[in-house]
């Protein structure tokens, strides 16, 4: 049985939106944890605490409104230059959060896929992404693609690699290679396009993530930290993003 989102604290409920200016895929760079911890005088991990319900709240705002794919960056492949101690916590936290959540992403029809490279990911953090994606692999409310370890160049050279392996070996021709063809390298080949790329903290910059799939999101950069969004700002940025004029390269 599938259970509706619970809707905002504050009572607030969506925007009416039309259903064609809903994004299906919305990336999210959850940036910012670590100033909104400083302004506090607590540590930094404090401010990666505070950012869980953030997210989870966001989940339920998207499903609101019908958005079918939502993409966390968690973890990049960049993120292993912070302090040791940092990268503990951030490895146990993505371990501890993905296990407390998943029964409620499975009672919400979420259907949660982990994104990202195995290489120096702790093991742990494997087995519980691995045990969400099979707990919730036949749901289809919404998507959440959390990525772990994840990194744009990290993906795209993986997939040339793969390629360039399956050529060597005869399996494909090089006169064969199209961009659809490269997707299947991808890590997670079925992934759509990415409609809204968001992020918060103010910072204007993609930071590696998804370029493959982002080449014609549209961006909305919001002057919050992560911890302080909730579905509210999803839907703001959703009535920025009904207002761009989407051309794909046509006149
Ligand atoms: C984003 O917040 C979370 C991760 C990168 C894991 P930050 O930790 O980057 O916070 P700021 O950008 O330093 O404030
Ligand atoms: C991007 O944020 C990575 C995640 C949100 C997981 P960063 O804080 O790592 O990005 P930069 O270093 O500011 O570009
Ligand atoms: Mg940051």
């Amino acid at each position: 049985m599938i259970r509706q989102p619970k809707p905002h604290r504050s009572g607030a409920l969506p925007p009416k939106f039309a259903p064609e200016v809903i994004p299906h895929h919305v990336a999210l760079v959850m940036d910012g944890n670590g100033r909104w911890a400083q302004e506090r005088g607590l540590p930094r991990t404090a401010g990666h605490e505070a950012g869980e319900a953030a997210l989870f709240d966001v989940v339920e705002g998207a499903i609101e409104i019908g958005i079918k794919e939502i993409s966390a960056f968690a973890f990049s492949t960049e993120n292993w230059r912070r302090s040791p101690d940092e990268v503990k916590f951030l490895m146990g936290f993505n371990r501890d959060v993905i296990r407390r959540r998943r029964d409620e992403m499975n009672e919400l029809g979420v259907r949660v896929r982990w994104v990202g490279r195995p290489k120096k990911l702790w093991t742990s953090v494997i087995k519980e992404l691995e045990t969400a994606e099979k707990l919730t692999a036949d749901n289809d409310v919404l998507t959440l693609n959390m990525c772990v370890n994840y990194g744009g160049r990290a993906e795209i050279v993986d997939a040339a690699t793969a390629l360039a392996q399956d050529v060597k070996e005869g399996k494909i021709d090089v006169s064969s290679i199209t961009e659809k063809v490269f997707i299947k390298y991808l890590d997670e080949p079925k992934m759509s396009d990415v409609d809204l790329f968001l992020r918060s903290s103010g910072e204007m910059r993609t930071s590696n993530f998804l370029p493959w799939q982002s080449v014609y999101a549209e961006m909305v950069f919001m002057d919050i930290l992560w911890p302080d969004v909730d579905r509210r700002v999803l839907w703001r940025a959703v009535e920025e993003y009904a207002l761009r004029n989407r051309r794909f390269g046509k006149a």
